[in-house]
């Protein structure tokens, strides 16, 4: 089988993103030398999903870092400091949802904050930097392999009839949106290499089509049985499709309670799902729990321009090159698009992570986040 799809090349200080915005009709990889470049690349949505924004993020700090001192603009440690922190700070203006960003900014100014007192040199600070910043590219991966299996394990463990598993996602949990392998998407993998996936549905995802653009491209790609369905078949396909036996979808910010931001219409799929009496799993690295917050109350959630709702853009049909963007809605509506929604952690069956699965306590409504991530991380 051909190697997963990859969103982030990263070797020798370079960093070469794809541009998600091209997809699925084009491959570009362009390079991204500076801060800016990377700012750019999550705000215009060319890299997106809450890991693969954190990774290149930090990445783009990377190069930019190390070209800064090849060229010798850094006399003394401190300097490296305060560019750093003033890096992060910067970056995290970008998109305001996925707590990722923020988890690994915070780990890196820590880093290089510690790293200060005991630096030498200008240089050796920015190779702590850049160190850290690369292992997080490897970690993912690591994490998305581990949540993959645990995952796979729940659903097969909870499912009624094992002969005939089949899953719906949304949004877009792969290779693209992470350093590799996926969350949610690395569990239906996983499930498809232990043969027990008959199939994955996969929604379309407006208003940005992350689903049937990048997705339903990772599931082609991959050779796993897969159907494309429009949020709004959601209820229709668990009514008459009882085969699919759980939802499973990523997550951009766990609150201490494991109530959950993810693409906006996770919400009604776990509504649906609580209806139809299957398990509705948060798959998601720990990288994206937030326990400094205690409800998904307090998660800021993106609005995004209103032209990405009232506008689709795609390949001309008929052509292999020609891309179009056409109005779709009527000129002069007012219009809502936020990016994200929050689903109450009653509606949320398992949040599976790189360290294990967390479940709710008998007859609570909620998640004890804190004392999941203590538990897990002394096992
Ligand atoms: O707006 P996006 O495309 O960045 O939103 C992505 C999602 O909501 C994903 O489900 C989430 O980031 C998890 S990615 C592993």
């Amino acid at each position: 089988m051909a190697a997963t799809l990859e969103a982030i090349k990263y070797k020798d200080g370079q960093l070469e993103i794809l541009n998600q915005l091209a997809l699925p009709h084009e491959t570009i990889f362009e390079k991204a030398e500076t801060i800016q470049d990377g700012h750019a690349a999550i705000k215009t949505m060319k890299t997106r999903g809450a890991p693969a924004i954190a990774i290149v993020a930090a990445l783009s700090l990377s190069v930019d870092l190390q070209a800064r001192q090849a060229r010798g603009e850094f006399k003394t440690a401190e300097d490296v400091h305060t560019f750093v922190l003033e890096s992060l700070e910067y970056l995290k203006t970008s998109r305001p949802t996925a707590v990722n960003l923020f988890d690994a900014a915070a780990k890196l100014s820590a880093l290089v904050t510690a790293a200060k007192h005991t630096a030498s040199d200008a240089a050796s600070l920015v190779a702590v930097y850049v160190q850290a910043a690369e292992k997080m590219l490897i970690d993912d991966v690591q994490d998305n392999k581990n949540i993959g299996k645990y995952g796979a394990e729940y659903i097969y463990e909870k499912a009624t009839d094992k002969s005939n598993i089949c899953v719906l996602t949304h949004c877009n949990t792969g290779s693209l949106a992470t350093a590799g392998w996926g969350t949610a998407l690395g569990i239906i993998r996983d499930l498809h290499k232990n043969k027990h996936l008959k199939r994955a549905y996969c929604t379309e995802t407006r208003p940005y089509n992350q689903g049937s653009r990048l997705t339903a491209y990772e599931l082609v790609y991959e050779q796993i049985p897969a159907t494309l369905v429009c949020d709004s078949m959601a209820s229709a396909l668990l009514r008459l499709h009882p085969e699919v036996q759980a939802i499973v979808v990523g997550a951009d910010r766990v609150a201490a309670n494991g109530d959950t931001a993810n693409k906006i219409g996770t919400y009604q799929l776990a509504i649906t799902a609580k209806y139809h009496n299957i398990p509705f799993i948060v798959a998601a690295p720990t990288t994206s729990i937030d326990t400094a917050i205690t409800s998904g109350s307090q998660i800021v959630i993106e609005q995004r321009p209103a032209n990405e709702l009232v506008t689709t853009t795609g390949l001309l049909v008929g052509s292999t090159n020609e891309s179009k963007t056409i109005r779709t809605a009527a000129q002069g509506i007012d219009v809502w698009n936020p990016s994200f929604d929050v689903t109450p952690a009653s509606l949320i069956s398992a949040i599976v992570t790189e360290k294990g699965v967390a479940i709710k306590l008998d007859g609570q409504d909620q998640f004890d986040m804190p004392a999941f991530l203590a538990s897990s991380s002394s096992a």
